[in-house]
């Protein structure tokens, strides 16, 4: 399987401007599964819910109809974030839109910083879609702090966990190496870069997205600042095997009677 991750600057409000980027950048390649980044369509300092609610999409709308038509000319699925307009309410969501025409959405659980006064906590779940044989486990950016994600995300049987991202901080490149290895699974982490300002905050997005394989590795990393779709082949079946050793085992081997508080 080729899975690609993409990595640029969204413009905070500039939806055809980020559309036309993504377009450029995928195109033209080969690829199975691609992962953007959260909020790409959008960006991401929003100062208020009116500003999110201006640029939101909807289940249906143009921009979901804009990235199925990149699936189909591609005939990859693509993971792709966005300000999700649902009853009225607003989410941070990210959808996983196949060529064959479906979007399963996923919302993020854990709030970041002043999102809290933007969307709504998700209420999805953790969710894992199968595609072509493939099991695809979903979270988005701040979710990765909470072992929690991944781990739900690995116990339902994701091969692989795609996580659109708006980094900040610098730590998750390197958390998932953990989280990789911990659950035996592939992380394929789609940052954004560049900077962006509203009238409360400056945020400096961390860039160095990155794949990582069920032991860990990095297959695939990106620097900080640089704008780039890259693609690297994996064997998702490989994330099946949660054997450590002839006696260990990743989920077998839990205490969950110990675990509660
Ligand atoms: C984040 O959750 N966008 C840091």
């Amino acid at each position: 399987m080729k899975v690609g991750i993409l990595q640029f600057r969204p413009v905070l409000g500039d939806k055809s401007k980020n559309l036309k980027t993504i377009g450029r950048f995928l195109r033209r390649r080969k690829f199975d599964l691609a992962v953007l980044p959260e909020l790409c369509s959008s960006g991401y300092n929003f100062s208020s819910k009116e500003e999110a609610f201006d640029i939101a999409d909807k289940k249906g709308g143009e921009t979901f109809s804009f990235i199925e038509e990149l699936a189909v000319k591609t005939g990859g699925a693509i993971v792709w974030g966005f300000p999700e307009l649902s009853r009225g309410k607003l989410f941070n969501s990210a959808a996983l839109t196949t060529p064959e025409g479906d979007h399963h959405i996923y919302r993020k659980t854990h709030l970041f910083y002043r999102e809290k006064f933007i969307f709504e906590p998700g209420n999805s779940g953790f969710k894992v879609f199968k595609w072509r044989g493939v099991r695809i486990g979903l979270m988005i950016c701040f979710d990765w702090i909470f072992p929690e994600a991944a781990r739900s995300l690995a116990i339902k049987k994701a091969q692989i966990i795609c996580h659109p991202s708006n980094l900040v901080m610098e730590y998750c490149q390197d958390a998932h190496v953990t989280r990789s290895l911990e659950n035996g699974v592939f992380i394929a982490m789609a940052n954004r870069s560049g900077l962006e300002k509203n009238r409360f905050a400056d945020l400096s997005f961390s860039g160095r997205s990155q794949v990582t394989d069920n032991r860990g590795g990095r297959i695939l990393s990106y620097t900080a600042s640089e704008e780039r779709f890259g693609v690297v082949k994996i064997k998702p079946e490989l994330a099946d095997i949660k054997d450590v050793n002839e006696f260990n085992n990743l989920f077998g081997d839990r205490r969950v009677d110990l675990y509660q508080a």
